[in-house]
């Protein structure tokens, strides 16, 4: 009894201290920091955030809060920018200020060292310079990435041709296609279906996407010492990146052999050329380490994205076949049966461009962008943001917007029409960000997603295995990356 009362009251004061030093800390760093709810020590604000579900209780929190708003994950500041205004303001108006790249420990665990996504200053400046204009110029070598594209979309019509309409998880092939641009563009050339240790790495990355909408990998940015140490998903994710560094590494050594500077292949080679531009400079930023870290952040950054973004946009055609009856007009009568699809085309559909771009804004890839951060002490609206603190500038808050897009949660292509059936505008269409740190795939994205899906549809109606109405387009996991529900889909010759 007298020990159970002594532990009550050791315990007691043990919380109370926590709370007054949480209190303390939140009111002696507040010279007019955003507001949010009071923080324990370690956990942080674990108690208002579900991990299952950031977006969620993101909003709940802006509801509370404001547009500007801060949470601690684990024991790590964040600010969270919610709403258009605030994004537009932070991203675009104060570009600079907050192009910094905020590291969470998972991304600092699975993508150490430098590439483009996870470095910062003058390192990701350059890289990210250079890649733009190397992927850009990717005229050069024999091909145009248009013309890749349009090679790829004919293999895979094909290969779906031969599916026979039998219904099938189209998850595979899409992923196989996508990954084969940016292997075309950075490895110099595409690998064939088939390929064996092609297939091993794509096998690589789907088990990725699959173990990083589990709830260890979210906690790991809460606690990463502690994830450190503990079995799970998150560690067999650890495991299969370093696999994936591999395969890029070997890439970049058979590249090394067999370079011949007059005559660049593909990225690697642009970069190799590089690297000799610049040996006399032992600041170059353009080293070996670099090299390998570049050449991976544009493959795990090209592949998901792209190909879940087709395989749930094709999930939403399965269910609105007066959709695709549409689009299918329209590519009938601007495109024809004979040809590829090409860019140049969008600009006559512009019904087709509608649904690719409400396809983006409703399945809301990247709910939270990913994580950004002030590059110097910054003042923001009424207040002050210390240098390096983490910012979320929520993606999700802008395209979900109800002012902008009436009904955010229904998919309707009008909220990309005018009245008169033109395509119509918007700057809150961001599933790319915005400024400084805008995705530098963002081009070749379109591309494909364009191409893609009007290739598919040139050739195939699609047919689902149960009814249309009962088909759920909500996405399955809403935590760092939005993804589609599995499906099965028939494709009918037209
Ligand atoms: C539908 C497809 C895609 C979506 C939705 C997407 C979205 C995004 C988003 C939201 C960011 C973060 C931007 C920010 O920090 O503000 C990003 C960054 C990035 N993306 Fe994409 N992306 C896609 C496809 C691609 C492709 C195909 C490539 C490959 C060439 C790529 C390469 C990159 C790179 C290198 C970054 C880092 C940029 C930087 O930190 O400066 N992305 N992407
Ligand atoms: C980069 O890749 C090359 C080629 O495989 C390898 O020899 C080298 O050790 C790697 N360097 C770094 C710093 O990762
Ligand atoms: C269609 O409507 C938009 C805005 O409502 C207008 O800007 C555009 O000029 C119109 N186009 C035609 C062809 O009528």
């Amino acid at each position: 009894m007298e020990l159970l009362g002594m532990t009550t009251i050791f315990l007691l004061v043990c919380i109370s201290c926590l709370l007054l030093f949480a209190t303390w800390r939140s009111i002696s760093q507040n010279q007019k920091q955003p507001p949010g709810p009071i923080a324990l020590p370690i956990i942080g604000n674990l108690l208002h955030l579900d991990p299952w579900n950031l977006p969620e209780s993101l909003k709940k929190l802006s509801g509370k809060y404001g547009p500007v708003f801060t949470v601690h994950l684990g024991p790590k500041k964040a600010v969270v920018l919610y709403g258009y205004d605030v994004v537009k303001e932070a991203l675009i108006d104060q570009a600079d200020d907050f192009s910094g790249r905020g590291i969470l420990p998972l991304f600092r665990k699975l993508f150490q060292g430098s590439g483009i996504v996870t470095s910062n200053g003058e390192t990701w400046k350059q890289l990210r310079r250079f890649a733009l204009t190397t992927l850009r110029d990717f005229g050069m070598g024999k091909k145009s990435i248009e013309e890749r594209i349009q090679e790829e979309a004919h293999f895979l019509v094909e290969r779906i041709r031969n599916t026979h309409e039998q219904p099938f998880n189209p998850g595979a092939f899409l992923i196989h296609a996508v990954s084969n641009i940016i292997c075309s563009v950075v490895f110099g050339d595409r690998f064939d279906y088939g390929d064996k240790k092609f297939l091993t790495l794509i096998e690589l990355l789907e088990e990725n996407n699959r173990l990083q909408n589990s709830v260890q990998p979210q906690l790991y940015n809460f606690f990463p010492t502690l994830m450190d140490y503990l079995p799970g998903p998150h560690q067999k994710l650890i495991k299969n990146i370093a696999k994936v560094d591999q395969f890029t590494f070997d890439i970049v050594a058979e590249h090394q052999k067999t370079l011949d500077p007059t005559c660049p292949r593909d990225f690697i080679d642009a970069f190799l050329n590089k690297m000799e531009q610049e040996k006399g400079n032992s600041h170059s930023e353009f080293t070996l380490e670099t090299l390998n870290r570049t050449t991976l952040d544009l493959f795990l950054a090209g592949t998901g994205t792209t190909s879940t973004t087709l395989r749930h946009g094709l999930l939403i055609l399965l269910k609105y076949p007066e959709i695709v009856e549409k689009i299918q007009k329209e590519i009938d009568c601007v495109v024809g049966r004979n040809r590829s699809p090409c860019m140049a085309d969008r600009s006559q559909m512009p019904y087709t461009d509608a649904v690719v771009h409400e396809i983006q804004r409703y399945i809301d890839f990247l709910p939270l962008n990913v994580p950004h951060s002030v590059i110097k002490d910054t003042k923001f609206r009424d207040y002050f943001i210390p240098k390096d603190t983490l910012i979320f500038p929520m993606l999700s808050s802008v395209l979900h917007d109800s002012k902008e897009f009436p009904n955010p949660e229904k998919f309707d292509p009008g909220h990309f029409l005018n009245a008169n059936g033109t395509f119509k505008k918007s700057d809150y269409f961001m599933p790319f960000s915005a400024g400084k740190r805008i995705c530098a795939g963002k081009g070749l994205a379109r591309m494909e997603i364009f191409i893609f899906l009007t290739s598919i549809l040139q050739n195939f109606t699609l047919k689902p295995v149960m009814d249309h109405k009962d088909i759920d387009i909500t996405p399955l996991v809403s935590s760092l990356a939005n993804i589609p529900r599995p499906y099965e889909v028939s494709f009918v010759p037209r």
